[in-house]
């Protein structure tokens, strides 16, 4: 059928085969099918839906678009975690060490930023001569080697969500909960994984901005996800305020090491990652239970065994060998660092995270168009959590820049999307409902 045939009949709200979906998806491989022709059916779903069976029909059509891999010859659980993407979330960078150093495997295929939030693979290019596109050789054998690698996707692996991500970023097309599941399922099922646990972000810096559409989404992933063979999990976390006291992509690395070597240790960071890691850990039987779990990801942290993961995975990866040593010689570093103040002090009672995000858009961290080159060095450091006390001297959080102007606006974006209250304001946990 024509690729505009298929797009008409989602249109008109109708349900599509797996032929049709079939169809339309190797369309995009072999070319028969273009961008225009992608935003318009991207469109059409946003709008009229998938029911169940066309999802895991799109999920698995994106999914053998390219390379599905097996890892039969590794010998302990092949296990990872995704995001349905935030504000300041940098925990793959140290959820894949921890994991490494608890002794399992985790080959991780992360994304790109997505409409105002972050992706990890943007992170990890702050970290000069890092090969996010490594090939599947290069890819198996730091997993083999270390027990964690990170990259983004390749060529081959669900070149289909690839193309479809990359179109949906700019078109207005992310939130909506079939294309949100068939996306992360076809890298992950084509990662061949064996466990899953997905961290699902509810709140204003989330995609699913309120409870029932987040525990929609969950839910739909896990059925998705179960069905096709590997064992899912999901864990609900609060994205109503920046992950951790940074957001961007080199300031994020930067927390990110230095969770892993023990110093500036954000308790809401440091909650979603352990409870991530635990469930995975129990999920595929190398712990017990959840204090288990929790006993074993202490002694790998404090011990610095997941440092030295970390440390490998970069190193095999093609960055420096001394990055952990010498970070600061590495990171790229904006021009100018510079706090912003709140008009008055108090205790911050709440937070527009999805203007932060998109305020690092502002900074050149993230994509207003899909070919932009980042500027990885831009974002913030110090931000402020809720229930953080603010004055002249406590600043709502330190931007890093390249020019007036974007000061300017990036002041703009946090004093409108901070409140500040003057009674004390309760700080909350991450953690919201785990589901299995
Ligand atoms: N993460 C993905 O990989 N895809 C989405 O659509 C959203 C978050």
């Amino acid at each position: 059928m024509l690729p505009q045939e298929i797009i008409r009949r989602k249109r008109n709200k109708e349900t599509l085969s797996e032929a049709e979906i079939r169809e339309f998806i190797a369309g995009i491989g072999n070319h028969t099918v273009d961008d225009t022709q992608v935003a318009a059916m991207t469109m059409a779903i946003f709008l009229n839906g998938l029911d169940r069976r066309e999802t895991i029909d799109l999920t698995l059509a994106m999914r053998d678009s390219g390379e599905v891999m097996h890892w039969a010859d590794f010998d302990k659980p092949i296990v990872d975690k995704h995001s349905s993407g935030g504000v300041g979330d940098k925990v793959s960078l140290m959820l894949a060490p921890l994991l490494a150093a608890c002794d399992v495997y985790v080959p991780m295929i992360a994304g790109r930023g997505l409409g105002h939030t972050g992706g990890t693979v943007d992170k990890l290019e702050a970290i000069p001569g890092y090969n996010t596109q490594a090939d599947n050789t290069m890819f198996r054998c730091t997993v083999k080697e270390v027990g964690c690698a990170i990259i983004g996707q390749t060529g081959n692996l669900a070149p289909a969500d690839k193309k479809i991500y990359a179109i949906r970023d700019v078109c207005g097309t992310v939130e909506s909960i079939p294309l949100i599941t068939a996306s992360i399922l076809s890298k992950k099922l084509a990662a061949g994984l064996e466990y899953l646990v997905m961290d699902l972000k509810c709140g204003n810096g989330a995609f699913m901005q309120n409870f029932a559409d987040a525990k929609t989404l969950a839910q739909s992933i896990i059925e998705v996800a179960n069905g096709a063979g590997t064992r899912t999990g999901a864990i609900i976390t609060d994205m109503n305020q920046v992950l951790g006291t940074t957001a961007g992509n080199a300031v994020e690395v930067n927390e990110a090491l230095e969770y892993l070597q023990n110093k500036n240790i954000n308790p809401r960071l440091d909650a979603v990652t352990k409870a991530l890691c635990a469930e995975l850990l129990v999920a595929c039987g190398h712990c017990a239970d959840k204090d288990a779990a929790a006993r074993l990801i202490d002694t790998v942290l404090t011990s610095g065994k997941a440092l030295e993961k970390f440390a490998q995975m970069v190193a095999a990866l093609g960055g420096p060998t001394d990055f952990v040593e010498h970070s600061s010689r590495y990171l790229p570093q904006a021009a100018h660092t510079k706090p912003i103040y709140a008009e008055k002090s108090g205790y911050v009672s709440a937070m527009d995270a999805r203007a932060v995000g998109l305020s690092i858009i502002e900074l050149g961290g993230g994509r207003s168009i899909p070919t932009q080159k980042l500027d990885l060095a831009t974002g913030y450091t110090n931000f402020a959590q809720i229930g953080d006390y603010v004055d002249a001297s406590a600043p709502l959080a330190l931007v890093h820049y390249q020019d007036e102007a974007q000061f300017a606006r990036a002041q703009k974006y946090l004093l409108e999307a901070i409140k500040i209250s003057d009674t004390p304001v309760e700080k909350n946990n991450p953690i919201i409902l785990t589901l299995a």
